[in-house]
């Protein structure tokens, strides 16, 4: 099979990785890639976003299947116009994107499905918005509507910054995302990312994870892209995942087929629990990154045929093959990032690196430039390990990341924390 995968972070470098290991794979195109991928498969230059300039690619190169890594060519129709030219893709329609891309439709689709999430009510005008946040006070939620690149979430701790975030956002702040405005309650509890494929009908789990979201040791300072990630995560007990699946996932997924926009696709279903009752915080339409970089460690060449299924409507036939094993991912990232950063240091380390199916850098933002390897981004590469245990696993990463020189790169010294605490 002739595969091309769309993106080019630690999230694709990962996705291309479990796809090379499998067999059925005769040839691997990433676009755009980075300096890891390119190790392992070609990479291509090539606007994402634009359907029908990825569709002609794919024709030259034969390619049977494509894999669409981030929300952006999702959302802008990219399956849609490949399928419609006979390729098989894994990644859900325009339509069924707007589970990422509008947090309105998202809640009214929930309130249909009667799924459990954050009360809410939807704005598009201030004042009236801020007549909302005073009568409800705070703690309170402010976000955007639209795609917001993450940042379009504010957690007021007051009426003043809640007001002060609404100013902002119809103020235009987030361009158009912000001219509508979803305010919701603030939900209390312990967060999760829990990973399902859907193939417009049958659901199928591929695993859970929890992420780092905060630049700081101690879950401190601002909120990044994810500085690190763990799977399994302890808190999704057989229980808590049996309840996501029964009255969050499944008949949101019913709602969206009888809508006649089926989803196909991963589905990032993130979750706040507490006391062992899940609800959601947020869908997205895609793998999260640096959680897919941890699922990939676990699930290895086996991805490949899972998604293939899931392309193809086959989902119903086929099967995870479980592990006992856990996974961690440590994400380093340029001296500033989330705030301003250089670009263009050399990394140094990694040729002498061994990498198995236990152990692996994943390069997120990097480039190679006249045999060099330099950072291109904020964040950078992802010390992924896999071990029997999550401290295992812990001190597997570790060590990956010890062995990296790279001065102007920094990263959380205690990733995994929380689960580790529980052991
Ligand atoms: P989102 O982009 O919707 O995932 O929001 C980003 C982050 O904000 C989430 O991962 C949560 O940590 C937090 N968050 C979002 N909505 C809520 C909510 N209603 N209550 C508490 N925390 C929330
Ligand atoms: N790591 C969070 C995300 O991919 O959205």
């Amino acid at each position: 099979m002739n595969i091309l995968i769309l993106g080019g972070g630690g999230r694709e470098h990962a996705l291309a990785w479990a796809v090379m290991q499998n067999p059925k794979c005769d040839k691997l195109i990433v676009a755009p890639g980075n300096a890891g991928i390119a190790a392992i498969a070609t990479c291509a230059k090539l606007d994402i976003e634009d359907g029908g300039a990825v569709a002609q690619f794919a024709e030259a190169e034969a390619i049977d299947m494509v894999i669409i890594g981030p929300e952006a060519p999702l959302a802008a129709g990219v399956a849609d116009r490949l399928r419609d030219s006979g390729l098989l893709v894994f990644g859900p329609s325009q339509a069924a994107a707007r589970l990422e891309a509008s947090k309105s439709f998202t809640k009214e689709v929930c309130d249909a499905a009667h799924a459990p999430t954050a009360g809410y009510r939807h704005f598009t005008h201030l004042e009236e918005a801020k007549a909302h946040v005073r009568a409800e006070g705070a703690p309170i939620v402010v976000k955007a509507d639209g795609l917001a690149a993450g940042k379009g979430v504010i957690i007021a701790e007051t009426v003043a910054q809640a007001e002060a975030a609404l100013d902002d956002m119809f103020g235009g702040e987030f361009g158009t995302a912000g001219a509508e405005v979803v305010i919701e309650e603030f939900m209390t509890g312990e967060e999760a990312s829990f990973f399902v494929l859907v193939d417009g009908e049958t659901v199928l789990p591929i695993g859970t994870a929890q992420d780092h979201k905060r630049i700081g040791d101690g879950d401190t300072g601002p909120n990044t892209g994810g500085m690190g990630a763990y799977s399994p995560a302890p808190v999704m007990t057989d229980d808590v995942t049996q309840k996501a699946l029964e009255q969050i996932v499944r008949p949101t997924m019913v709602e969206m087929a009888k809508r006649g926009t089926p989803y196909q696709g991963v589905l990032y279903v993130g979750l706040m629990i507490e006391e062992g009752q899940p609800r959601l915080v947020e869908y997205n339409v895609r793998f999260g990154d640096p959680e897919c970089q941890v699922l990939m460690m676990r699930l290895g060449a086996q991805a490949l045929d899972l998604m293939h299924a899931c392309a193809d409507g086959r989902l119903d036939q086929a099967q995870v093959t479980w592990a006992e094993d856990h996974a961690m991912t440590v994400v380093l990232a340029a001296n500033g990032y989330p705030g301003a950063y250089q670009k263009g240091t050399e990394i140094l380390g990694l040729e002498a690196m061994a990498s198995d199916s236990s152990h692996m850098v994943f390069h997120a933002g990097t480039k190679s430039e006249a045999g060099k390897l330099l950072a291109n981004g904020g964040r950078v590469l992802n010390a992924t390990a896999r071990g029997a245990s999550l401290q295992q696993a812990r001190d597997r990463a570790y060590a990956l990341v010890a062995r990296v020189d790279w001065p102007d790169g920094v990263y959380r010294q205690d990733i995994g924390w929380r689960a580790l605490n529980r052991d």
